[in-house]
């Protein structure tokens, strides 16, 4: 964690015009600066930076904020990252805290990781420009039409033959070979160091933000007995079901062009580059991972698959399809012609060609899933309804209602069925997957980057997460009305308590405000809680809220929270109810039970946290039975409101 005195000094420090200046052609324009938007293809300015006010906001797509989200947004940097590329800039020392001894070895191991592979890629791009790189790797690049520009935009590097070269030189500057081994740049054998990638011309793999986590290396030529590629193996920093290659030279193009080419191999990528598409990333001939669509969907909605023009090609772009669908993306395919894949294509065509027909050729999932799977079946019938449960199969992985309802439309008019027989057929689907879904944890959220003071993460987390539920909640459904039963206690006439139970109905917003008021339950994070009194009070005062308006009543900290909070659509929690909700239930049900149950999921934490705290308090003090009286009485309540959740669930 960076500490706070840290990010207030970058804070003081930093200067939106300078940051931004690295980035953006900046002209003076009375008190602000103006300039081309980067985010859009534009010709007039748009882009304005205010040096008084210290924020930007680029009028042709609609973004704005601090300078640290320019940093998030054009950069892609996590919260820390842009601290920390501030800092830099500034020569600011940044001074981490909270750190476990076990997270401080593991980040100086990582850091350690992270500087021998710089230092590999360094040697082996200067290794391709001499001698033995240059007669037979260069030309070998050469021969293949890879022009200079190109080669050093992806710093390519070339690994001399000589069996410990690469190794050597590491050591002699100074790297431990303990170090060398964990990358695997150096395979360690009966006390002999093998330079991994030997005789190979070299790819650096990136992360977003640039930094080298690993190298594919690939021979020159052919060969009957070595692999033609070999990639680094599994590290601390290497994860190759979490990479993508060429996200780092692609990103930028991927959110101006808002989409992603998803393509096979490295020199695909490369080649698509060198014809002027950048926008284009690799899943290095590994199945696409969820991890790896996450960090698309990061930059864009929309992918477009390309892969080769051979079956393989086809059914390695219909695996990834569903996982696509099921983070909310759009997916279209794009088939080569036969024997082609994108590096060959590309290779003799123009820009305009190549663009045209990716325009041409980019098909919606559905159509391509029918055409595909169809000239498999001819006229079969068997076959033809195992291709609509294949269509349905993967309209169900689409949480959007209204989109999920336009492919039901759409599959009914190609496969000639009615909507009628989609529907149960989704139906069923969807059944299934719900009640495969309780038996799998749900599925991780990824929290919005905060820096967190907080010893435990864990719980930190879990506070964390349940409040923004609750803000989230507000945001868009708090108008909404829900039916809920309320226990009524009463004495009857021999003096015993009666529960009795009534409907009531209320607004989700009077919902939660009455509940966490009777508890006296307050949000622990600043921030949600100074947005949670914005909310109900535009509640309270206009009966609806408009995001807009109330968005700009906050900090610009508070403002982004929310922003992310409206414009993430994955909202996996309600979703897992709407799934339940193609029967029986209604929206209106669905959104009654989930803020039920989120508020008192927030209950029963402050009550563990409440009985940690007399548990620990006794272990230090004195036990007073007054303790000891409230541990009992919050251990019954919590017993009580278990209950009730499993009830609910
Ligand atoms: N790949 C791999 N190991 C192999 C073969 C392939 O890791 N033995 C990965 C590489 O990332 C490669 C991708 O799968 O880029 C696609 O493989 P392929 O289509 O065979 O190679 P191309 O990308 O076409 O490479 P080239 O044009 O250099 O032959
Ligand atoms: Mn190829």
């Amino acid at each position: 964690m960076i500490s706070k005195r840290t990010i207030e000094k970058v804070f003081e420090t930093a200067r939106v015009e300078e940051i931004i200046g690295d980035f953006v052609q900046l002209k003076k324009s009375g008190s602000n600066y103006k300039g081309l938007s980067p985010f859009t293809e534009e010709r007039t300015p748009s882009f304005m930076v205010s040096p008084a006010k210290q924020i930007w906001k680029d009028f042709s797509s609609g973004k704005g904020g601090t300078v640290i989200t320019f940093l998030m947004e054009h950069e892609q940097y996590t919260y820390p990252e842009a601290i920390k590329y501030i800092a830099n800039k500034y020569n600011i020392e940044v001074e981490e805290t909270e750190r476990t001894p076990q997270q401080i070895s593991e980040d100086n191991e990582k850091e350690s990781l992270f500087l021998v592979s710089d230092f590999a890629k360094n040697y082996f791009k200067k290794n391709l420009f001499e001698e033995e790189g240059k007669t037979i790797a260069l030309s070998y690049l050469n021969e293949r039409k890879f022009k200079k520009n190109i080669i050093e935009k992806f710093e390519m590097g070339y690994s001399v033959k000589i069996k410990d070269d690469f190794s050597k030189a590491a050591v002699d500057a100074g790297y431990k070979l303990n170090f060398l081994e964990k990358t695997g740049l150096t395979i360690v054998k009966d006390s002999e160091n093998i330079d991994r990638f030997r005789g190979r011309v070299i790819f650096p793999i990136k992360s977003m933000s640039g930094r080298i986590l690993g190298f594919g290396g690939r021979i020159l030529g052919s060969s009957n007995n070595l692999a033609k590629y070999i990639n680094s193996p599994e590290s601390l920093i290497y994860q190759k079901s979490k990479v993508l290659y060429g996200i780092f030279e692609s990103k930028q193009s991927i959110v101006k062009n808002d989409n992603c080419f998803l393509v096979e191999g490295y020199t695909d990528v490369i080649k698509m580059h060198q014809c002027g598409i950048s926008n284009v990333v690799a899943s290095s001939g590994t199945a696409l991972t969820e991890n790896q669509i996450r960090l698309i969907n990061r930059l864009t909605k929309n992918i477009t698959v390309v892969f080769d023009g051979d079956a393989a090609g086809s059914r390695a772009a219909l695996r990834g399809i569903d996982l696509i669908l099921g983070q909310g993306m759009n997916v279209k395919i794009c088939n080569l012609p036969e024997n082609d894949d994108p590096d060959s294509f590309v290779s003799d065509r123009s820009l305009k060609e190549v663009e045209s027909y990716l325009v041409e050729n980019s098909k919606d999932f559905i159509v391509y899933k029918a055409s595909l799977l169809l000239s498999d079946t001819q006229n079969d019938p068997v076959k033809k309804a195992g291709v609509i449960r294949d269509m349905v199969e993967s309209i169900s992985k689409i949480s959007d209602q209204i989109k999920r309802e336009l492919y039901i439309k759409e599959c009914s008019s190609i496969m000639d069925i009615s909507e009628q027989v989609l529907y149960s057929t989704l139906a069923q689907i969807v059944k299934k997957d719900f009640n495969n879904l309780k038996k799998i944890p749900r599925k991780e959220y990824e929290p919005i980057s905060i820096i967190k003071t907080d010893k435990d993460k864990n719980q930190v987390d879990e506070l964390y997460e349940l409040e923004r539920k609750i803000i989230e909640i507000l945001i868009l459904y708090g108008n909404d009305s829900i039916d809920y039963k309320e226990e009524v206690f009463s004495e009857n006439s021999d003096g015993d308590t009666d529960i009795k139970t009534k409907n009531r109905s209320v607004k989700v917003f009077e919902k939660i405000y009455m509940d966490l008021h009777t508890d006296e339950m307050e949000f622990s994070n600043e921030d949600f809680k100074n947005i949670y009194y914005q909310i109900i009070e535009s509640f309270n005062e206009n009966k609806e809220i408009n995001v807009d308006k109330f968005i700009n009543e906050l900090s610009e900290k508070q403002q982004q929270v929310v922003a992310n909070l409206v414009m993430d659509n994955e909202k996996y929690y309600l979703h897992d109810w709407e799934k339940n909700n193609i029967y029986p239930k209604s929206k209106k049900d669905s959104i009654a039970q989930l803020t039920v149950e989120t508020i008192l999921n927030f209950r029963c934490y402050l009550i563990d946290k409440k009985v940690d705290g007399f548990k620990e308090q006794a272990n230090t003090e004195q036990i007073n039975n007054g303790n000891l009286e409230e541990v009992v009485n919050y251990s019954k309540l919590k017993k009580l409101l278990s209950d009730k959740l499993n009830r609910v669930l």
